[in-house]
């Protein structure tokens, strides 16, 4: 596949893999890019997954038409685009591996492998192919230490990393922003700032293509996504609207949860509605973030939050939730526990506000349905 006259695809699609970085479902797969661009001398531009080294490989020998690589460019060490240097190296020993600093005690550590050849590069650096050359941009923790992208300049190519990834397959056509921003939150949404950092670097660069390491290759409509990159780094919703995130142990939680949903979605407001024991956890987690407002409906358990409920909080202060407004509904037969356990979560993350608690003793009752009547007018 062709980016541009002189940039090949040599990518992988993985159908095969249940979970991705062993946690996130992939039901349309995730892809492993790795480009080629063809100058005076030849880079290839990372590598793949080690279950794909000999089919990567092929593609790899079919772009190249019999010539030799100069260069291996290393943006990431995950294994998940470095897995096959080694394969590489085997082949084209005299190649020189191009990195940051970082990548080189990576590539010891992980596969044993000292390359014969290699170009450390630093932020700003650049690097001469013939007709074109590389930017290097160091973008460390955009998603490990060692991340550096960079800039085929003579036609404006990203080569980002794995920002600007997405999960599924990159030859199929569909909307981009659920699945992107899945991958986003559950796997860079830690390290906004750092994510900021590097669109400030960028700022001000002609991009014309964003060939990232995961999903499809962007050429059209780039300031939607780097639009939306900037307001998932800045912790800012993307609209206003709410997410029910609920979890029910013998249906009265999940009544009031889906009450609520009907309450606010007669009222016009943008709703996503999420079991936390069945759905996607991944997905829900990244609606709160995208979303304005966030209400969890939970019972007590062990005279604590149950379980997806308390998985479902780890997610979010791990990945430092903030500038969001948060209304509970808790459930408890004797002693409930889950308006005291959630809110103080909610007071040690920086600027989320409280809309008030919803209490229910086991089933709904009318005076519950009439609360849940009014929490919806409070959150439309
Ligand atoms: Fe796709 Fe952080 O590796």
């Amino acid at each position: 596949m062709h980016i541009s006259k002189n940039i090949l695809y040599v990518g992988v699609n993985d159908r095969a893999t249940d979970l991705f970085e062993g946690q996130y479902r992939v039901p349309e797969g995730i892809s492993y890019n790795s480009y080629v661009i063809l100058d005076k001398d030849i880079a290839v531009m990372d590598t793949v997954d080690k279950s794909f080294t000999a089919q990567w490989l092929e593609k790899l020998d079919r772009a190249l038409g019999g010539a030799c690589p100069r260069y291996l460019v290393v943006h990431h060490m995950e294994p998940d685009h470095s897995a096959s240097i080694a394969a590489f190296l085997e082949k084209y020993p005299d190649a020189t591996v191009v990195s940051s600093q970082k990548s080189f005690s990576m590539i010891k550590n992980f596969y044993g492998v000292e390359p014969k050849n290699t170009l450390t590069v630093k932020d700003g650096q650049v690097l001469e192919l013939g007709e074109r050359s590389l930017k290097f941009v160091s973008a460390p923790m955009v998603h490990w230490p060692e991340v550096t992208v960079s800039l085929e300049q003579t036609e404006g190519v990203l080569f980002s990393a794995d920002a600007f990834g997405k999960f599924g397959d990159p030859g199929t056509d569909g909307e981009w922003d659920e699945e992107a921003a899945r991958y986003y939150i559950g796997i860079v949404g830690k390290y906004g700032v750092q994510v900021q950092n590097l669109l400030a670097k960028l700022s001000g660069v002609t991009v014309n293509k964003i060939c990232p390491l995961h999903g499809p290759v962007l050429d059209k409509n780039l300031e939607h996504y780097i639009s939306l990159y900037d307001k998932w780094s800045r912790y800012e919703p993307e609209c206003d609207g709410v997410v029910i995130a609920y979890a029910s142990i013998y249906g009265n939680t999940k009544a009031a949860a889906l009450l609520l949903r009907d309450e606010l979605t007669a009222l016009g407001a943008t709703v996503k509605c999420f079991d936390l024991a069945r759905d996607d956890m991944h997905l829900a987690v990244s609606y709160a973030f995208r979303y304005s407002k966030c209400v969890i409906a939970a019972p007590t358990y062990n005279a604590g939050l149950f379980p997806p409920v308390r998985e479902f909080m780890a997610n979010l202060k791990e990945r430092g939730y903030k500038n969001r407004t948060v209304a509970i509904i808790e459930n408890g037969t004797w002693a409930p526990m889950v308006a005291n356990l959630v809110s103080g979560e909610l007071a040690a993350m920086n600027n989320v506000s409280t809309l008030g608690t919803v209490k229910i003793y086991s089933a709904l009752t009318e005076e519950n349905k009439q609360q849940i009547k009014e929490l919806a007018e409070a959150l439309k």
